[in-house]
């Protein structure tokens, strides 16, 4: 089951309002919610914002928060606090792919710097930015975990190690 779709049109009238969340959507969480004691299904929050943002094409609007929020039946601030605090969620629309370059402390000792400057630089793009032709979307992230294999950049759910500028350049050319 591929929950990926191209972004949506979010609806306003209620009548529609299932199709924020659809039955797959629901049941995927579910699964999560599973995982914890009933009185803490909250604690699914994080996976359920991530498959709520790759059904509605890379990011989260606030109507979708909210509704992540009524489902897990905690409050819509607590929601905003983790997609605004986690870097792996996006809060505007995204290009087709998320090049993520680590700036922590191992992958800036062994390059990340250099590959960040290539990225802007060649590509055209600022942190936080989207390529003009809408290829990608870039962004610094903190630690992606793999630090022995640094400087480290995760594109969509793929993980590249010891990247260098060349090596990032080919591996963008390859993406749609
Ligand atoms: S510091 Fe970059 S992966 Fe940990």
């Amino acid at each position: 089951m591929s929950l990926k779709s191209t972004p949506q049109t979010l609806p306003t009238d209620p009548a529609v309002r299932e199709n924020l969340f659809n039955p797959e959507i629901r049941a995927a969480i579910d699964r999560h919610i599973a995982k914890y004691p009933p009185e803490w299904k909250q604690s699914a929050v994080m996976p359920a914002l991530t498959l709520v943002q790759e059904w509605n094409g890379g990011w989260l609007t606030i109507e979708l928060m909210n509704e992540v929020a009524a489902y897990l039946e905690m409050p819509p601030i607590a929601v905003y606090e983790v997609a605004s605090f986690y870097g792996m969620y996006d809060l505007k629309p995204t290009g087709r792919h998320k090049v993520c370059v680590c700036n922590s402390i191992s992958c800036l000792l062994n390059g990340s710097e250099a590959l960040i400057e290539h990225v802007k630089k060649r590509y055209q793009v600022a942190p936080g930015e989207t390529t003009a032709d809408g290829k990608f979307t870039f962004k610094e992230v903190e630690c992606l975990g793999a630090c022995r294999h640094a400087p480290v950049v995760l594109i969509d759910k793929t993980y590249g190690e010891n990247l260098t500028p060349e090596a990032l350049d080919r591996w963008i050319e390859e993406l749609d």
